[in-house]
């Protein structure tokens, strides 16, 4: 929508639609501060159908939020469709929500009101939108019939089976032609066949519309049908994997990607490295190799090499920060550690 444009140029590449630039997002509960997302950077090219993965906590949600104008940032920067997130006021952000996204939820509950029929539903978010009764309802047979239910307009979602009601939820998120759509696992409560079908749907109305998507799963094999995949650790991006245009010939590829566990004879993983140049290493890469935390960083023509950082008296640092607990191989966190190595000396000298 014009009006919502706040004068930001758009940042990133320039077929980028969205762009998050060293995204925070801090949950304060009670005294305790939880960074949910941590520096995050994720560009999104225009009708690219990108899924976001994994583990549980690692800020998935919390990322989807904040794209979608439910939850502000905490510091760094947004922009999606060249509104910029970090600098929108309350009825700013609340147009955003109703105009520039829209959103699939896991839970139906959240995507369909259950006392309204599907027709209804969908014409619900264009009457904020100020569309006159007869297009919204013109629009809405349109979009339930372009999603597979022009038989069920009057049925209530009660009357529907789960992927029913998930296709009845995309019909609702598209009523106002949205820039941008988001779907924090709207497989997640189907069984295989019909998630399957549902993102199919979903890969059409990309392919169909232009529309660009970001969808978070759970399912290897669903987020293997997308453009790129993110994986998302502790709050940050960490690797994207991508389908190559050709699959290698068998024997060429080494089995499956360290972190998705796509085929790598049909996907091409890499890890992200950021403008200050943080990444975070493949877990199988820490519990095989003992970093204990740092690295001895080695530059070859057309390669880096890390190798096990040997400490003064030649053998491995066993003080040093735990592997396990500090995957990231990061000079801050370098720094963070002589920091308090510096903190605890002095509480010793004190003492
Ligand atoms: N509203 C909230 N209040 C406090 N902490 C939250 C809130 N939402 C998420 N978190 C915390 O932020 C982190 C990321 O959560 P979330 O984004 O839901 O992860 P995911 O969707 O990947 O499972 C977790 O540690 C979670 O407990
Ligand atoms: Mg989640």
């Amino acid at each position: 929508m014009a009006m919502m444009h706040l004068m930001q140029p758009l940042q990133g590449a320039p077929d980028a639609l969205m762009v998050c630039d060293n995204l925070v997002k801090i949950y304060k509960v009670d005294d305790l501060e939880v960074v949910a997302l941590q520096g995050l950077d994720l560009e999104v090219r225009r009708g690219e159908m990108v899924a976001l993965v994994g583990a549980s906590g690692s800020g998935k949600s919390t990322l989807l939020n904040v794209i979608g104008g439910l939850d502000a940032p905490s510091a760094g920067r947004c922009y999606v469709s060249g509104n910029d997130l970090t600098r929108m006021n309350e009825e700013q952000r609340t147009l955003y929500r109703c105009f520039e996204v829209g959103h699939i939820w896991q839970q139906s509950g959240r995507n369909l009101l259950p006392e309204l029929t599907l027709h209804e539903n969908v014409m619900l978010p264009q009457a904020l939108g100020g569309v006159p009764a007869r297009l919204r309802a013109r629009r809405a047979s349109e979009l339930l019939t372009q999603v597979g239910l022009g038989h069920m307009q009057r049925k209530k979602p009660y009357q529907l089976s789960g992927g029913e009601q998930q296709r009845g939820g995309i019909a609702v998120a598209l009523a106002n032609n949205p820039a941008l759509l988001l779907a924090d696992e709207p497989t997640g409560e189907l069984d295989s066949v019909t998630a399957g079908e549902v993102f199919a749907l979903l890969r059409q109305l990309n392919t169909s519309l232009g529309l660009t998507m970001l969808i978070v799963t759970h399912d290897a094999a669903i987020a293997g049908l997308a453009d790129r995949t993110i994986a998302i650790r502790d709050g940050r991006t960490s690797t994207e994997t991508v389908r190559r245009d050709a699959p290698l010939a068998p024997g060429m590829a080494g089995g499956a990607s360290a972190v998705i566990g796509l085929s790598s004879e049909t996907h091409r993983e890499s890890v992200l490295i950021d403008r200050v140049g943080r990444l975070q290493l493949p877990h199988e890469a820490i519990e095989r190799i003992a970093f204990n935390g740092r690295a001895e960083v080695r530059i070859e023509d057309d390669h880096v090499e890390l190798w096990p950082a040997e400490t003064s008296n030649g053998a491995n640092d066993t003080n040093g920060a735990n592997s396990h607990d500090v995957p990231t191989v990061d000079g801050t966190i370098q720094q963070n550690n002589q920091d308090s190595q510096q903190s605890r000396n002095n509480q010793e000298e004190r003492a």
